[in-house]
């Protein structure tokens, strides 16, 4: 595969190809996704690599933050997103709790991703070596996740830029996390200077949101993309207002019903 987007069709991303892109300098984006609709329509437009993310707590479940968010939830939304998709890695986010106990509890969680799911790899906040090493001894590739770890809201006293004083311990921690085996490292709310220089230092590739543009990918959370989140954080970007033209869409629907204007002759049977 020698381009990340215009490679063959015939076979899913791997990490050897995220590998391959970092070598070659190639930029690439990422897309979390919590079913299978819009997995199909990202992977038609070529997306690498798709997350589930614990996001969906929040984006997709109505809960307030990606805390309440359980590996029981998620399993079903990582199957929709692993059977709309056929080129994409699809990876599964380890929900607040699930992992944080020990290797073992962080091993078992996967499993359950790898088997009921068909997830190709799982995400974790913060730094847990062992459990890292763990999880990539026992064949399951980890995606790191530095800087803003939404899990640990209450610790850090809300959604804020971390690294603005202590961006050597991020910088150390993706150390870490490279040597102990991750593929990928996503970078959330950090100075661009910050991710610039981690991005510089490690050969895996880093993934921003809210980290500049010097990172080797960027990550977006799909609902922030296409504008149909209500209070958008600054980090994100909309392409579209797909909220304004869904909720016209729906007015026209209920006034067409109310108006008896639909269904027309051509929704009749006859
Ligand atoms: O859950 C999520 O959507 C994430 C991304 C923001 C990286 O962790």
């Amino acid at each position: 595969m020698e381009s990340l987007y215009g490679g063959a069709t015939h076979r899913r991303v791997t990490i050897l190809d995220l590998a391959g892109a970092k070598a070659r300098n190639e930029k690439w984006a990422m897309l979390t996704s919590y079913e299978s609709m819009t997995a199909q329509i990202f992977d038609e437009a070529g997306i690498p690599v798709l997350l589930v993310g614990d996001s969906a707590g929040n984006n997709f479940l109505g809960g307030e933050n990606t805390i309440a968010v359980t590996v029981d939830e998620l399993i079903p939304l990582t199957r929709a997103v692993v059977r709309g998709s056929k080129r994409a890695l699809v990876i599964a986010d380890l929900p607040f709790g699930s992992y944080e106990n020990s290797p073992e509890q962080a091993l078992a969680t996967s499993t359950r991703f790898f088997k009921e799911a068909g997830a190709m790899g799982v995400k974790l906040e913060g730094v847990h070596i062992p459990t890292v090493e763990k999880l990539v001894a026992s064949g399951i590739p980890v995606m790191g996740h530095l800087g803003l770890t939404p899990q640990a809201l209450h610790q850090l006293g809300g959604y804020r830029v971390q690294g603005r004083t202590d961006g050597d311990s991020i910088i150390e921690a993706a150390l870490a996390l490279e040597k102990a085996g991750v593929f990928a490292i996503v970078l959330e709310l950090i100075p661009g200077e910050l991710a610039q220089k981690i991005t510089a230092s490690l050969s895996i590739p880093t993934i921003g949101i809210g980290a500049g543009k010097h990172c080797d990918a960027q990550v977006l959370v799909w609902t922030d993309l296409v504008g149909i989140t209500k209070n958008p954080p600054k980090l994100a970007k909309a392409y579209r207002n797909l909220r304004a033209e869904m909720l016209a869409a729906t007015t026209e629907y209920a006034d067409d019903v109310r108006s008896g204007t639909f269904p027309g002759e051509e929704q009749t049977f006859h």
